[in-house]
């Protein structure tokens, strides 16, 4: 097994170059926590304009579910490229397009046939849901969730609640948008401990409904599975179900915001079915191509009713990268699915028996390949330690591992669905050796 090869200052001298570039030229709105600046990638590995080489436990955000550039995507996308590059779904025909559609149908849970609308992006898939929950119910009303991350355009803006720089000077955002928390059971209002914990929060929203929210406007509930970018939080088993009651009892939608979750990455196709509940409709992007842009939003025959022309998108379902998203959807369910779910158990074990018991780090969780680390000052208080995360990440970086952060202080760990036991094995040794150091810096100080 090979191991991060950091041969240069960190950023090199050609990263620098880039870097200066960028710092010119590119909308300051990006974030980057650390510099690293790709040349290629394969597999779990990536390596820097410099030379060095990076394990990569951030795959793109949840992008490069098969790994980089996995030779079969590689080969399907140079087959289409050279075939059919473009068509346009919206006015023309071509069997790509129905083919990775009939598979979705065919993989979105439910029994109940479906149809698919495809765009390029997240926020995309979610406008698209957005719309569709409007048209279908004629109801004009949401209800998400805070901390829930679904996009960046207006309507999905206006369901998003993660951070809230991420809001500030666009408003006013889609009028008839209700929050409420997301059930997290390492922070339960009610004291209960995390696996103890079975609070959904359907009051808050039966309150709603009682008092500002008449639930016959409400079109649909949209909600994240598992909380992504919010803080990768899992919530108590019964949340998804009785959102599904509550929301069969009241004629609303329940849209599932898979795009993070979805794709095998938690050992199911679907993080929703791990409770087994059935949305109405399910949104995908991020993993389903291996790194190409393809949403898709699928949603009950019966629901995706509106007519022609009232929703489309010109590069949507692009035939190069519906050839991507058919590969790896077959690679997906042949083994990377099963992969992810055995890899995922053994990471999270090896994360609680090791850098779990760190001081530093107050809850790990996960499901699949889907892991949170969350960092705190206090063990007892709980209380977010922001900064100790910031330093994890840029240690971690110089020490060859690519992680992310979410929430306010959590590690994200994401690896493409074909990591194995001994980049686990490397992962977990890098993020021990950070917190030790950054541990004992803070005891010294
Ligand atoms: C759950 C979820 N929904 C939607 C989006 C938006 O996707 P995109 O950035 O492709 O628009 C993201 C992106 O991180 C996400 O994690």
């Amino acid at each position: 097994m090979p191991r991060p090869q950091i041969k240069t200052p960190l950023p090199g001298p050609e990263a620098r170059k880039i870097l200066s570039l960028d710092a010119r030229f590119i909308s300051p709105s990006y974030t980057r926590d650390y510099p690293m600046v790709a040349r290629r990638g394969s597999g779990m590995w990536v390596e820097d304009v410099d030379g060095n080489t990076f394990l990569d436990f951030a795959a793109g955000i949840a992008v490069v579910s098969t790994g980089h550039c996995h030779p079969e995507v590689v080969r399907a996308i140079e087959r289409q490229a050279a075939m059919l590059i473009h068509m346009s779904g919206t006015d023309f025909y071509y069997p790509l397009l129905t083919q990775v559609a009939e598979k979705l149908a065919a993989l979105a849970p439910g029994n109940s046939p479906k149809r698919v609308c495809f765009g390029n992006s997240g926020a995309e898939a979610m406008e698209a849901a957005m719309k569709l929950a409007r048209y279908h119910t004629r109801r004009h009303r949401f209800i998400a969730f805070l901390g829930c991350f679904h996009g960046r355009t207006f309507g999905s803006l206006s369901l998003t609640a993660s951070k809230a720089v991420q809001r500030n000077g666009f408003g006013p955002l889609l009028p008839g948008v209700s929050h409420v928390p997301y059930p997290n059971p390492y922070r339960c209002p009610r004291g209960h401990t995390p696996e103890g914990c079975r609070c959904a929060g359907i009051e808050e929203i039966e309150a709603l409904f009682r008092t500002a929210v008449p639930p016959e406007e409400v079109a649909a509930i949209v909600v994240e599975p598992i909380q992504g970018e919010g803080g990768y939080v899992v919530p108590p088993a019964n949340f998804l179900p009785e959102l599904r009651r509550l929301t069969e009892r009241h004629g609303i939608l329940l849209i599932f915001d898979e795009v993070q979750c979805g794709m095998g990455r938690t050992g199911k196709m679907w993080a929703c079915e791990h409770s087994g509940t059935v949305p109405d409709i399910l949104i995908t992007a991020k993993g389903i191509a291996s790194g190409l842009p393809l949403s898709a939003t699928i949603a009950r025959a019966d629901v995706m009713d509106w007519p022609p022309g009232s929703h489309a998108s010109t590069f949507g379902g692009n035939p190069v990268a519906c050839a991507a998203a058919l590969e790896t959807i077959r690679l997906i369910e042949d083994k990377y699915r099963e992969n992810a779910a055995r890899m995922g158990e053994y990471l999270l074990e090896r994360l609680k028996d090791g850098p779990g018991r760190h001081p530093l780090v107050g809850d790990v969780r996960g499901k699949g390949l889907m892991i949170g680390v969350e960092l705190v000052k206090d063990r007892k208080t709980r209380e977010p330690h922001p900064e100790a995360r910031q330093k994890v990440l840029r240690r971690a970086f110089e020490q060859g591992l690519l992680l992310l952060g979410c929430g306010e202080s959590t590690l994200r760990l994401m690896p493409p669905l074909i990591v194995e036991k001994e980049h686990a094995d490397l992962a977990v040794e890098v993020i021990e050796r950070c917190l030790e150091e950054i541990g004992s810096a803070e005891n010294r100080n």
